[in-house]
This record gives C-alpha cells, structure tokens and sequence, in this order.
C-alpha cells in the first residue's frame, strides 16, 4: 500500500524529537512537507529527514500533502486545523487539541463539513500501563471508585524552540492546559466523565506553574489533582475502589501496584520491549499508526476530538472556578500567638 503523504506544521521540540523519528520509523506514511515560518530550522530539520519541501505558511501544504500533524503553539490550533481539514487534508492535531472548547468545536464542525479525520495527540494513552489500567478500571473487578489522587510533576527540562509556552495568549494558559491536560485525559479514559468543583493556581501574571484540582466522578468519587513545573512530586495516580487500591505511575519507573484490603500488595510493569527501549518513540509510533489506521479505513482514532474537546472544556471549567493558591508564606494566622512575651 501507498504510504500517505504527510506533512509537519511547527518544527519545534516535538517534532524534533518524537514525531520525526516516529515518521522515518513508519511504513504508513512518508514525509514530503514541513511547513513553520522559521524556515532554517524547518529547513535544517528536513536535511536530516530526507529533505522534505519546506514552507513558511501551512496553507501551501495543500495539494502536497494527504495528512499533517500540527505541532504549532496552541492558539494556532484551530486556525491551522480548519484551513487543512477544509482543503480534504486528514489531520493529527497536538495536545491540548485548542485553548477552549468553543475553538474545539470550530474544528469538530470543519472535520464534519470535509469528512476528514481529526485525530488529537494525547500519546499518553499509548503508554502500556496506561492501557492496562483503562482495562482494570473499566472490567468492575475492582468495584466502585471511591476516591481518587493524582500527584505529578512536569518539572523537566524541555528545548522549546519558541517562547508561546509563556504567555496565556499563545498556549491558553500554564502548567494545566500545557501538561495537565495529558493526565485529565488519562483520568477520563479510565474513571469516566469528571466535574470540576474547586480549582487554585499561583499565577500572578502570565501562566500557572503549580495547580490543585477538585474534581468529582459521576458516582460523586472525589478525585484530588496537583500539578507543578517547580518540584519533584509523587508522580503516581492512586485509585482508591471498593476491593483494592490501585497506584499507578506512569513514567520511570512505569508501575502499577494493587493493594488487597488484607494488606497484601502486588506490583509490576507491563512487559513492552519496544517500550522499555524507546519509550517515547515507540509511544509517538503507535500514536501514528493509529492516525493512519484512522485515515485509511475511515473509523475513529483512539483519541476523537471529542475526547479532545472533553479535556479542553475541563481545563476551561477549572480556569472559570480560579482561586489563589496558597502557600505558607500566604497564611500570617499560622503565626499567629507564637509572638514573644518576654
Ligand atoms: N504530545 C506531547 O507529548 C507533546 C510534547 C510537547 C509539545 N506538544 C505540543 O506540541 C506543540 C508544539 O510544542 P513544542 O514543544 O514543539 O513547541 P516549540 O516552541 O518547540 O515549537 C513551536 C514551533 O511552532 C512554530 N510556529 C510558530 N508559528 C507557526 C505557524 N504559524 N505555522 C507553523 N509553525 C509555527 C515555531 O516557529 C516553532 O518552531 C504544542 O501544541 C504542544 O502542546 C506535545
């Protein structure tokens, strides 16, 4: 079979280091375009892959190409999306799929009006434990989710090749929308549809860095979220149910454990070998083959804008419930009666 013809919209630190690699790994298509106004990094970006045509504006993708991911800063999401999706081009959209779920929608209507196939980057679920906990949550052996706490960080260094992750204009908001929105989507794969209550950050101007999140489940489930750019955390999801409690992380080292109410507990990693030798790669291969199986037999990705759309929207209901978040140094009555007497 033919491969189909793809081309890149952004040439930045993702496509750099997952959806290139990716590509050339892949049978399914073949890369024939980069489009990104910084045309001398697209261009020394085509150079080491095969030396695709290079374009500064995506709309002379069309024609050229019969499928693109887009991994432009996330204002352009929407924009980008729709102009391909008119012109017939099939499209793999990066996470979070647009900054509101009104731009969400604009894309959902352009993909309907031109039967084109939408796919959204949430390559998490391609992570091996995450699947394998989407299997235990929704098989009932577990029972009825009772609570439910997700404590991760995203305080890696990351080589952005442009500045849109700073400014709520360009990317929506901070650390939630940026990579809080890999984890709701998780969390919504398996414990099902999630009801913001409460919401705090830090921002004081520009993005949040640090965010907490009271979320509920549609059996009233608590579920506790906190996300942070500044600090290690935890780094694991752990699911309190009626016949055991689950903990699940999901990168290194990738782990759930099960703890039995006797007190007995097991723990494992889900044999992957290609996973264990690339983790992202492999998971940014997978996300692709399912984007091309998409294309070539007409159903659904694994992740639809639908479920794209679900985040967003949850992301924007906890943007609308914001409160200052607040730290030891915001609470003076702690203080208070340890003054000296003498
Ligand atoms: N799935 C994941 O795990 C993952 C990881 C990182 C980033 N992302 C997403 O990928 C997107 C890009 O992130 P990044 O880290 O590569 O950012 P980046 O800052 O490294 O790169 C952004 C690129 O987009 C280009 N660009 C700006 N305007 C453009 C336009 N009009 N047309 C085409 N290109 C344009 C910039 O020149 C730059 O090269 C974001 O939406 C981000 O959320 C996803």
């Amino acid at each position: 079979m033919k491969p189909l013809r793809l081309g890149i919209v952004g040439c930045g630190a993702v496509t750099e280091l997952y959806h290139l690699p990716a590509i050339a790994a892949s049978g399914d298509v073949e890369l024939v375009a980069l489009a990104d106004p910084a045309t001398d990094r697209a261009t020394s970006l085509g150079r080491a892959n095969g030396n695709p045509r290079v374009y500064a504006d995506h709309r002379e993708l069309v024609g050229v190409v019969d499928v693109a991911i887009v991994a432009a800063p996330n204002r352009l999401h929407a924009p980008i999306a729709c102009d391909l999706a008119a012109a017939g081009v099939h499209v793999l959209v990066e996470k979070p799929l647009a900054r509101t779920a009104a731009e969400c929608d604009v894309i959902a209507a352009a993909a309907r009006s031109a039967g084109v196939v939408i796919a959204v980057g949430h390559d998490f679920r391609h992570f091996p434990v995450a699947s394998v906990a989407r299997e235990l949550f929704s098989g009932g052996l577990l029972g009825e989710i009772q609570s439910a706490e997700l404590l991760q960080s995203a305080a890696g260094r990351w080589p952005y090749a442009s500045a849109y992750v700073y400014s709520r204009e360009e990317s929506g908001g901070g650390v939630l929308i940026d990579f809080g929105v890999h984890m709701l989507d998780l969390l919504g794969w398996w414990l099902g549809e999630l009801t913001a209550r409460a919401y705090a950050d830090d921002t004081v101007a520009g993005v949040e860095t640090e965010c907490e999140l009271s979320l509920e489940t549609t059996s009233g489930a608590p579920v506790g979220v906190q996300l942070t750019r500044l600090r290690p955390m935890r780094d694991t999801t752990i699911v309190r149910c009626e016949h055991a409690t689950v903990e699940i992380g999901i990168f290194e080292p990738a782990v759930i454990r099960i703890t039995l109410p006797g007190g007995g507990t097991l723990a494992g990693g889900v044999p992957d070998t290609l996973f264990d030798a690339a983790p992202l790669r492999t998971v940014f291969g997978r996300q692709l083959a399912d984007f091309a199986r998409a294309v070539r037999s007409g159903g659904e990705p694994l992740v639809p804008v639908s479920e794209g759309r679900r985040v967003v929207e949850l992301v924007e209901r906890c943007y609308g419930l914001r409160t200052p978040l607040r730290r030891a140094w915001d609470w003076p009555e702690a203080y208070s009666g340890l003054e000296e007497t003498a």
